[in-house]
């Protein structure tokens, strides 16, 4: 497996890969990895011929008051996790290299990251759009893996693919989940044990609500305050940041869930902010 630090080479490696006719399959991630990073990249292998990892924890997308200093980092253990999934070649580039002092040039997807976590993180999502076309220029990627479990910054992705044409197939993979329920997530290392505990609420209070809704409840005011009540019940040191149920397509509120939607939800437990999300699927 090939550990590629700096853009040049990065380049040269998957240029390399395509003179020889290897689609390149990608992985962005902030590192930190689990089994749901590991995921994508079985997707990714099984897609492509050879896969790139790149691990960057993106400054442009933490707020000022966000964990940028303390999200969790772990090299070491990520080479090793890469390797034994058989990833082929590893980008790490340098911030000063991504970022100069003379840095100008940002990518907005326009009103997608209005709701949910755009709504509480007003420019999140430009920097992770920038971040990932930064990375696609260099990687120039056949497909690029993204997994539900950040569902909005997937579409905005894939949107982003789209409108710039810059040929990228984007997939987007199932959440994967701890035994109970809870989304696998580099920050639930951060939770306290009692935390940690109460955080599975999330998912029961998606999946009663997703039973709902295939019941028939239609209702977005409804399943948002199915879910409100059993978070206040269950997970009671939580402070909820949002719950939305939103059209899939558009990402803006729906009132009646008569296409295909998301409920996402948000919440801390101290300074440690939890996600997770369901999809709706249209009923006919
Ligand atoms: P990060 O949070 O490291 O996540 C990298 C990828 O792994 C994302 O596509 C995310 O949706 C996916 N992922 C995380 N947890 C998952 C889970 N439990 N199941 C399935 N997929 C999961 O998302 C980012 O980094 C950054 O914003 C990035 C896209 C790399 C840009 O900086």
């Amino acid at each position: 497996m090939k550990v590629l630090r700096d853009m040049a080479s990065m380049r040269q490696w998957s240029l390399a890969q395509k003179v020889i006719g290897n689609r390149v399959g990608f992985v962005p991630t902030m590192g930190s990895l689990h089994d749901g990073h590991l995921a994508l990249v079985d997707i990714a292998k099984a897609a492509s011929d050879v896969v790139v990892v790149s691990i960057f924890v993106n400054p442009t997308q933490f707020g000022p008051n966000e964990d940028f200093e303390s999200y969790p980092r772990n090299e070491k253990l990520d080479l090793d996790l890469c390797e034994a999934r058989g990833v082929d070649a590893v980008y790490i580039p340098q911030v000063d290299e991504v970022y100069p002092d003379d840095y100008f040039t940002y990518v907005a997807v326009n009103t997608l990251g209005d709701h949910l976590c755009g709504a509480s993180r007003p420019d999140h999502f430009q920097g992770v759009t920038t971040i990932v076309s930064k990375l696609f220029n260099v990687v120039s990627p056949d497909i690029a893996v993204f997994g539900q479990k950040d569902a909005q910054q997937a579409r905005i992705l894939e949107k982003m693919s789209r409108d710039l044409q810059n040929g990228v197939q984007i997939v987007i993979a199932p959440i994967i989940r701890e035994n109970d329920g809870l989304a696998m997530s580099s920050r639930n290392v951060r939770l306290k044990e009692e935390h940690r505990r109460q955080a599975s609420t999330i998912f029961r209070a998606l999946s009663n609500a997703k039973a709902a809704n295939d019941l028939g409840q239609i209702d977005s005011t409804v399943l948002i305050d199915l879910i409100k009540d059993q978070i206040e019940r269950e997970a009671v040191d939580a402070t909820v940041d949002y719950i939305e149920i939103v059209d899939w397509v558009r990402l803006s509120p729906i009132e009646l869930i008569d296409r295909k939607a998301l409920i996402g939800v948000a919440l801390f437990f101290g300074d440690v902010r939890l996600i997770d999300n369901v999809i709706l699927e249209k009923k006919n």
